[in-house]
């Protein structure tokens, strides 16, 4: 039996590793994480499992089956947060997921197929604006390009990860082929209300949502505050505020869909000057490609529309886009008949946030298990569940995998 007192020992522990005192924030390829990693890979290798760092800074681990070098299941989920994050966000399901290796380890017991667990380094994409980049290598969905994406310091990807002691000119390397991964499946925290209103500890996703992230910057004067009359100024903060209002009332106009500016920087940012020069983002989420990427247009036509207004420069740029992700059937089945065998009512859900598995869709298909969280927080330090819906998500993953049966 997986040990849910330990898991959730285990994600108290991984919440100490964290630059935020007092709370957790612990970014992809920092000191925080780089403790994170070795407390993780010592629990990998505790379950019987081979484990070691892999060049973009997963945690990699492997419990082979009846023989060894067979295809394998894959389960993970991340170790990086948001900023003044929650516990439960990413690594509930890598813990879970060692754990219930550990417990078939204690038995024993070999299973047709392999299991890998990979805890990704980046899922958010908080320090580098750009998100999954964990997933992305491992799914050989990543580009080049992107490794030269920069965090708020100017560093790139790529000198970070060197800076880790990291070979980047291995990440191609990680690229899983079609038919070495049978499946991929993650356990995460609902992040939502849906579970907890129903009285469920668990739930089965039917399918991700799609997401577009987004970068804009106005470009206007700076000057003094003191002495340019309103009429003749050009300031990038005032026209961005309009835009920020109008992105809102863009994600209001369809129940489905939702839209957030989450950053905004202005420049040169004194009290007594006009902003020059404003960045901010844009997030939009939804569960049809269609409809998101029309909210996409709208919003870089409202931004275009409020630059020319107050005759600014303008520019919006793509930071990345994932399609809507269905989970596959044939898995949904087979963790629906693991829950019901825990005596839980069956309940299919979709997930509003990103997950590891829109990459990872590039080459496997997908499943998720959401475990019940309280009142719905996440990306929040108030993030809580209960050692029994930990409990419950285990077992079901154990059931799960030990049921498994690849598509034939
Ligand atoms: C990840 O948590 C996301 O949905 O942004
Ligand atoms: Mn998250
Ligand atoms: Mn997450």
């Amino acid at each position: 039996m997986p040990s849910a007192a330990r898991i959730m020992q285990r994600c108290d522990a991984l919440a100490r590793h964290s630059e935020l005192a007092g709370g957790l924030t612990r970014v992809f390829l920092s000191r925080e994480y780089r403790a994170a990693t070795e407390e993780v890979l010592g629990w990998m290798r505790e379950a019987g499992m081979q484990a070691s760092l892999d060049a973009i800074g997963n945690v990699a681990g492997r419990y082979e089956g009846v023989r060894a070098g067979l295809p394998c299941l894959m389960l993970g989920s991340h170790l990086d947060t948001v900023r003044d994050a929650g516990r439960y966000d990413g690594m509930l399901g890598v813990i879970t997921a060692i754990e219930c290796v550990a417990a078939l380890a204690r038995q024993g017991k070999r299973l047709p197929f392999a299991i890998e667990v990979l805890g990704f380094g980046d899922e958010e994409g908080v320090r580098f604006g750009t998100s999954m980049l964990g997933s992305r290598a491992v799914s050989g969905t990543l580009d080049a390009a992107t490794l030269d994406a920069r965090d708020a310091a100017g560093v790139t990807i790529s000198d970070a990860l060197r800076g880790f002691g990291l070979d980047v000119s291995r990440i191609p390397r990680l690229a899983r082929k079609k038919g070495e991964v049978l499946a991929y499946a993650e356990l995460h925290i609902e992040q939502g209300p849906v579970l907890e209103a129903e009285s469920l500890p668990v739930g089965v996703v039917s399918a991700i949502n799609g997401f577009s992230r987004l970068r804009a910057t106005l470009a206007g004067v700076a000057g003094h505050a003191g002495t340019v009359p309103m009429k003749l100024r050009r300031d990038a903060l005032a026209a961005a505020a309009e835009c920020v209002l109008a992105i809102e009332r863009i994600a209001r106009s369809d129940a489905e869909l939702v839209g957030t500016v989450g950053r905004i920087e202005a420049k040169p940012g004194a009290i007594n000057v006009i902003p020059g020069e404003v960045q901010f983002t844009i997030d939009f989420r939804a569960p049809r490609d269609a409809l998101r990427e029309q909210a996409v247009r709208a919003a870089i036509a409202a931004v275009e529309k409020t630059a020319a207004e107050r005759r600014l420069e303008c520019k919006v740029e793509s930071i990345q886009e994932l399609s809507v992700t269905a989970c596959a059937p044939w898995l949904i089945e087979q963790f629906e008949r693991a829950v019901a065998a825990e005596g839980v009512r069956v309940r299919r859900l979709p997930s509003g946030a990103g997950h590891d598995g829109q990459a990872m869709q590039a080459i496997a298909d997908v499943a998720m298990l959401f475990v019940r969280c309280k009142d719905g927080v996440s990306h929040n330090p108030a993030e809580s569940i209960t050692e029994a819906d930990a409990g419950a998500g285990a077992r079901a993953l154990l059931r799960f995998i030990e049921r498994f049966e690849p598509r034939r």
